[in-house]
């Protein structure tokens, strides 16, 4: 089933969601539609607070980047309750966007590895060591857990920029052609 993604503006994108145990209600069903939703809007990443979920939990597939980059291609992965313990590496710069913030992307600078702990759907911990575009895509869907969004690190001077864009989609313009919830 295809769910709504809530847009910039909807108090859920800055909440600390809360993490979560293997009895949480329909969580496989959950995640399944999580990753229906995302392809149906063209993501590589959805973090649960997109789906006015707040609890830790995202899906990721990363395998449309796997033509330019070959080790994205078989990068998709459920993570529940991660935390990066270690952020290392240079920064790096990539040029992000949002399911949550359409029509919008904009450099932003974060490191380039993280080390991670993570449940998979099947509630077996994992560690990992990720870096490059895994890293940032990781970092941004992180960001979602901790009620941040990718425009809160980009320089006070181009948000300034994007205050009137980021007005109209709080107001319910600029609507992308996938199913959406506004704060209205
Ligand atoms: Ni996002």
């Amino acid at each position: 089933m295809i769910l709504p993604i809530t847009l910039y503006g909807h108090p859920v994108l800055r909440k600390v969601a809360e993490e979560i145990d293997k009895d949480y209600e329909g969580l496989d069903a959950l995640i399944n539609d999580m990753y229906e939703t995302m392809y149906k809007a063209e993501g590589v990443g959805l973090a649960a607070p997109q789906v006015n979920r707040s609890i830790r939990l995202m899906v990721i597939d990363a395998s449309p980047f796997g033509e330019d980059e070959p080790e994205l291609k078989d990068f998709k992965t459920v993570l529940i309750n991660p935390e990066i313990v270690e952020f290392m590496g240079e920064e790096m710069v990539f040029n992000e966007g949002c399911l949550s913030v359409p029509g919008i992307r904009e450099d932003v600078s974060r490191p380039s590895k993280i080390r991670i702990n993570y449940l998979d759907r099947d509630f077996k911990e994992h560690e990992e060591i990720w870096e490059g575009t895994k890293a940032i895509i990781v970092q941004h869907e992180y960001d979602h857990l901790e009620g941040k969004i990718f425009i809160d690190r980009v320089s006070p001077i181009k948000r300034r920029l994007l205050k009137g864009k980021l007005a109209a989609i709080t107001k319910g313009k600029n609507i992308p052609n996938y199913k959406v919830v506004v704060n209205k």
